[in-house]
């Protein structure tokens, strides 16, 4: 079953404008939720997460956060006790091309659930990424539906053999195309303040309290591209990668070119955790 604007309807019942403001200009916001043996991991903080981006971008939809909760679990339920994501994005609405957002229109929502497991050799052996220049807005807080610096970020780390890539905004990093992203130093953990510069991770916020449960010290402050070449351990954190360490970047191996062991604890952590 699919979520369509507050329905839940099946594939042929979905008919999306060619109008939609989502089309044309990207405009619009999403959110991806992991569902842990049918349950909607951390449903509250993504819903939060949600309805701020909406108010950032002036969406304004017919359905509280209480009301679409109940939506999305009824949408899981259907999905059934199996590990997957819960993908929803909602766009402004249709209405002819025009950059002025028009007085009346309604939002178009969509949310369906895949299957989905995690990609456990990364997650155990960590990954290669690559560096590249962050050329986004500067309202990245907000989950928005316009990723294509993104995307070409992530193409070109593909075609360097690199999984992930990591941004760079004057001298400084920021996050991963699609991740936050960590270092830890002589036992620090540190990671970019939550600012607009960054999406606020729901992964990151997990890690920040576990961090604390686990008395490793914690850091948001921004490091420099040389700190994260320097640092002992690297990793990154999302939704669908977990907690997945970073063995090189740039061709260059991090610490010991292999999981650190505050990256392994904190991923042991978060095995209970989402537990
Ligand atoms: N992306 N930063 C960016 C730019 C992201 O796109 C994501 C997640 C994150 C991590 O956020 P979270 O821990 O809430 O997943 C950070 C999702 C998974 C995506 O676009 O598919």
């Amino acid at each position: 079953m699919f979520l369509w604007n507050g329905e839940l309807v099946s594939e042929e019942e979905i008919q999306v404008s060619y109008n939609d403001r989502g089309y044309y200009f990207g405009d619009g916001v999403y959110e991806v939720f992991r569902i842990y043996r049918g349950q909607l991991f951390e449903k509250q903080a993504h819903m939060k997460r949600l309805y701020q981006s909406m108010h950032l971008v002036r969406i304004h939809v017919p359905w509280d956060e209480e009301a679409l909760a109940a939506k999305l679990d009824e949408l899981a339920a259907d999905f059934g006790n199996g590990d997957g994501y819960l993908y929803l994005q909602i766009t402004r609405g249709a209405a002819p091309r025009t950059h002025t957002i028009p007085d009346q229109i309604d939002p178009v929502m969509l949310g369906y659930c895949e299957p989905y497991a995690s990609p456990i050799s990364q997650i155990k052996q960590g990954i290669p990424a690559m560096t590249t220049e962050d050329i986004r807005w500067h309202q990245c807080n907000i989950k928005s539906l316009n990723l294509l610096p993104n995307t070409l970020a992530r193409q070109q780390a593909k075609e360097a053999g690199a999984e992930e890539a990591i941004f760079i905004r004057e001298g400084m990093v920021t996050e991963g195309s699609a991740s936050n992203l960590f270092i830890v130093t002589g036992g620090v953990i540190r990671t970019h303040p939550a600012d607009r510069l960054i999406l606020e991770g729901i992964t990151r916020q997990v890690i920040e309290r576990i961090a604390e449960e686990e008395g490793i010290p914690f850091e948001n402050t921004a490091c420099s591209q040389d700190e994260l070449m320097a640092a002992d351990e690297v990793f990154l954190t999302s939704t669908t990668r977990e907690i997945t360490p970073v063995i090189s970047i740039d061709n260059q191996p991090i610490g010991s070119g292999t999981p650190g062991p505050v990256t392994r604890q904190l991923q042991e952590a978060f095995n209970r955790f989402k537990l």
